[in-house]
């Protein structure tokens, strides 16, 4: 028999357009795991409403995402893709989690601190419980593994305190989950500011999925380097070069040394030039099939649909066993 594949759950948030760095941190691994595991893939709408969004741009962005997320090679067959708001669940068992887990737990998430002074305006309950919510997305699949950047892995880690908390309390319910932070998950930092993680927030320094060649050109021609001359990799003196080597490398399948070696003697304008040119390469596809999706709305409906569906008959197994022993009265 075969054994049972081990489960994953990862989510993205329609709080803005897909970045190069989504694409090359996050969802290329994914593809890369859709044989091996038993993975859902969602996007966690409600988590974006932790900050303000514009109604119009969230939904705009969520289905884009879908489409995205095919685009990128997950199949919908072979994963579950779904929305996270369309599996009532999610919020349901964040609800019973949330009696499990400290203030004091959720005041020390160095995200939560992060984000209550960039949002110093509106520093709501669901900023804070924000970490609750996404231990309800893991624990409703009983996921073995959660690949995250090294950003989440704080959450997934409260995860696990949570899910041992509760188990060490009613007996074994929940799988802990381990964070999985891939090796290779190429972490793309701004081209304007190489200290910084590629953010959506900065748009010079940020290449979105969807982006026209041009732009995308313009964007590496202007990307911040160093005044030596020297292509080389040294992330702590030459960030700036380091990172565009590292999106060089990802977008080719080449190696440093291959391609420190094929850029020896040239100048910066010729490297930026040839890193634009792989990533317009490497995104053309993606971008005309994301498109063509787009166009076929049936289709995307059909995908979040089947989707939510599958989900919500995993996810019910689990809140009916939780509901059960805190307490409930079956319904
Ligand atoms: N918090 C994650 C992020 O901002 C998104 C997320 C929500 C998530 N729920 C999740 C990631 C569950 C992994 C698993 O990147």
């Amino acid at each position: 028999m075969e054994a049972r594949k081990k489960r994953i759950f990862s989510g993205i948030q329609p709080s803005g357009d897909l970045t190069l760095g989504s694409y090359m941190g996050a969802i290329r691994n994914w593809v890369a795991l859709q044989d091996e595991y038993d993975c859902l893939y969602c996007i966690v709408d409600m988590h974006a409403i932790t900050v303000r969004q514009v109604p119009a741009d969230l939904r705009r962005r969520t289905l884009e995402q879908l489409a995205q997320y095919i685009a990128c090679g997950l199949d919908p067959q072979k994963n579950i893709m779904f929305i996270q708001s369309h599996v009532p669940q999610h919020a349901e068992l964040s609800w019973v989690l949330g009696c499990y887990t400290q203030f004091g737990e959720l005041s020390r998430m160095t995200q939560f601190k992060d984000k209550a002074q960039k949002h110093a305006d509106n520093i709501t309950a669901g900023l804070f419980t924000y970490p609750v919510l996404m231990a309800a997305d893991i624990l409703l699949y009983q996921a073995d593994l959660v690949p995250v950047g090294q950003d989440q892995k704080q959450h997934v880690e409260l995860c696990r305190d949570i899910a041992g908390r509760f188990n060490g309390v009613y007996s074994d319910t929940f799988t802990l989950p381990e964070p999985y932070i891939p090796k290779m998950g190429a972490r793309i930092m701004s081209l304007g500011n190489p200290a910084n993680k590629m953010s959506k927030s900065d748009p010079d320094g940020c290449v979105f999925m969807m982006d026209e060649p041009e732009v995308i050109a313009r964007k590496f021609k202007r990307a911040v380097t160093d005044c030596d001359t020297a292509v080389r990799y040294d992330m702590e003196n030459k960030p700036g070069v380091s990172n565009l080597l590292t999106i060089y490398c990802a977008a080719t399948g080449k190696d440093l040394a291959a391609a420190e070696a094929e850029f020896a003697g040239r100048g910066y304008g010729d490297f930026k030039a040839a890193v634009g040119e792989a990533v317009i390469e490497q995104m053309r596809p993606i971008r005309e099939e994301a498109r063509r999706l787009l166009g076929d709305k049936a289709y995307l409906e059909g995908v979040y649909r089947e989707g939510a569906q599958r989900a919500q008959a995993l996810a019910e197994r689990t809140l009916r066993k939780v509901y059960k022993k805190v307490g409930f009265v079956a319904r």
